[in-house]
Parts: structure tokens; sequence; C-alpha cells
């Protein structure tokens, strides 16, 4: 079982400057809690308690107020800095000493995923032993992503943004890996953007048979939340689904309730802790 997970926090987010001068992008609202959570609870979900934030250089206090450490929550945070935004293969030459012997999972900050079974296919993604998987997601437009083509749930072919169609099948922003991610990562070059590239470090994998896929399937969203567009569809999105359904979507203390991480008290210490909002009216409402 994969026990570890890492959350790339970082980034420029040029694409939504102003927005972003001041604020990193993952402290930035998805209607009612911070994008960071987004990602955060997917890693819950997938029973992963122990798990690294990377994020930009002089950004770790803004961090710290609003997830100062995994107490309440039941898990273990640690805490990194990017230098600079060296590309997502990065992740792991940082997260070398974090990650030690094991094998680890790698989200992206900015990635929103959300659906019917989702927990139970995260929960098949961890049995992972070796060699590396990604999560695919079916999309109308592909040349904005990397895509990838899929024989018997091996990949056969993948590239960064193509400008010529062969397949429809994005690749999301969570990867599963086993320990060799490290050896592979530090073997990189950077781009000619001047970054490392996880399409090179997934063909490494492919190369050696080792690259498999799974799917989030018709009954998932995937939102990548990078343009300020896709930012306001996904807080309209999650908007719609809260109100109409009454639940919410990542609310990291309910996926630790019901985890059985925390009990009551936890929960109590968070709703003092957010103070007199509507979130904390939600926790007093589940004990
Ligand atoms: P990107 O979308 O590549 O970059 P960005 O979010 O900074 O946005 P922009 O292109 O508008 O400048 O990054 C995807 C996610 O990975 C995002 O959550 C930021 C994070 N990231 C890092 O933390 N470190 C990095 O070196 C890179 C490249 C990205």
């Amino acid at each position: 079982m994969i026990k570890k997970g890492i959350i790339l926090s970082g980034g420029m987010g040029t694409r939504m400057s102003p927005l972003t001068k001041a604020v990193n992008k993952q402290l930035l609202p998805i209607y009612d809690k911070p994008l960071i959570f987004y990602p955060l609870s997917i890693l819950m979900l997938a029973k992963i308690k122990d798990i690294l934030i990377i994020v930009n250089k002089g950004q770790l206090s803004q961090y710290k107020k609003i997830i100062p450490n995994g107490d309440r929550l039941g898990i273990k945070i640690t805490y990194k800095e990017q230098n600079s935004p060296k590309g997502l293969p990065d992740a792991f030459i940082i997260g070398e000493n974090f990650i030690g012997k094991e094998n680890v999972a790698l989200i992206l900050g900015d990635n929103f995923f959300y659906g019917q079974f989702l927990s139970k296919k995260l929960l098949d993604c961890t049995k992972l032993k070796n060699g590396a998987k990604v999560l695919l997601h079916r999309v109308t437009n592909p040349e904005k992503y990397g895509v990838a083509k899929v024989k018997n749930k091996k990949i056969t072919l993948i590239k960064e943004k193509p400008k010529k169609f062969f397949s429809d099948l994005a690749i999301t922003g969570l990867y599963f890996f086993d320990n060799k991610v490290i050896k592979f990562a530090k073997q990189l070059k950077p781009s000619r953007r001047n970054e490392l590239e996880i399409t090179d470090l997934l063909n490494k994998y492919k190369k050696i048979n080792k690259l498999t896929a799974d799917y989030i399937g018709r009954g998932g969203a995937w939102l990548d939340t990078g343009s300020l567009d896709d930012f306001y569809k996904t807080s309209t999105f999650v908007s719609a689904v809260e109100n109409r359904q009454g639940f919410k979507i990542a609310c990291l203390e309910e996926i630790s309730l019901l985890n059985k991480w925390v009990g009551k008290k936890q929960i109590k210490d968070s709703i003092k802790f957010y103070g007199n909002c509507e979130y904390s009216s939600y926790l007093k409402k589940l004990i």
C-alpha cells in the first residue's frame, strides 16, 4: 500500500495574474474553501496519512496559517520549499528524504477530482507495487493536455499538448510511483522551457514497460484549475453540488472522522480554529 503522498503546491500561477501576484493559487478560494483542500482531501480519501506539501520559497508562513500541521486531522504534514518552479518531477528530488525507500503518490495542487466510486478507485491505485500509474480522463480538447494512448491498461504513447489528434485521454495530475521515481527524476534534463517534464519521467517507465493507466470514468469529474475560466467553473460546480446535496466536497475534517483518524475532540478543536463561520456550522452538524 502506498502510504506517502506529495502535493505540489507552488508554481507561478502566471495565467491567473494579477490574482496570484501576492497569494499562491492554491490558497485562493474554490467556492467555500482554499484550493489546497481539494487535492489534500484526495490523498486522505486514498488513506494516505503521511503528506509532504511543497510550496514556493517565501510562502510557507501563509500555508501554515491555514494548515499548521496535521494534528487536528489525524495526519502528518511536512512542508518543503521549492526555490523556483523547476517542473513537476522536481517534487521527487525535493522529496527524496521524505519518500525514503517507499512508493509515493503525487497530486498537483491545482487539480480537482470528484465522482462516484472515486474513493475505491484511489484505494485500488495505492496497491501499486512497482512501476507507475496515471489516472486518465476523457476530454474534448486534448490539445491542451498531456495525452495518452492505451492498450490493455498499458500506455503505448504519451505526448504533451499534441497538435495532431491521436487520443482524447488526458493525463490528470494524480500519479502513483514506485521508489525508482527518485532515480529517474534525477536523470532528467531540463526541456526547452527549462523545466523537468513529467512526460519525460513517465516515458522512462514506458520504456521499461511499467507505465499503466486507470480511468476516472464517466461518473467522475476532473478539472485542472489552471486558468481563470476553469477556476470559476470549478467553484460553480462545487457550489452546485454542495447546495443541492447538503454535504461538502473536500471537508478535510469529515474525511478524517469517517476514516476514524480523529474523534469529537479534534473536530471541536477545528471549530474553534475556524471560528464562527458556515464551515464550522457544518462541522458542528457532523458531531
Ligand atoms: P502549472 O500549471 O504548470 O503552473 P502554474 O500553476 O504555476 O500556472 P501557470 O502556468 O499559469 O504559471 O503547474 C501545475 C501545478 O503544479 C500547480 O499547482 C503548481 C504546481 N507546480 C509546482 O508546485 N512546482 C513546479 O515547479 C511546477 C512546474 C508546478
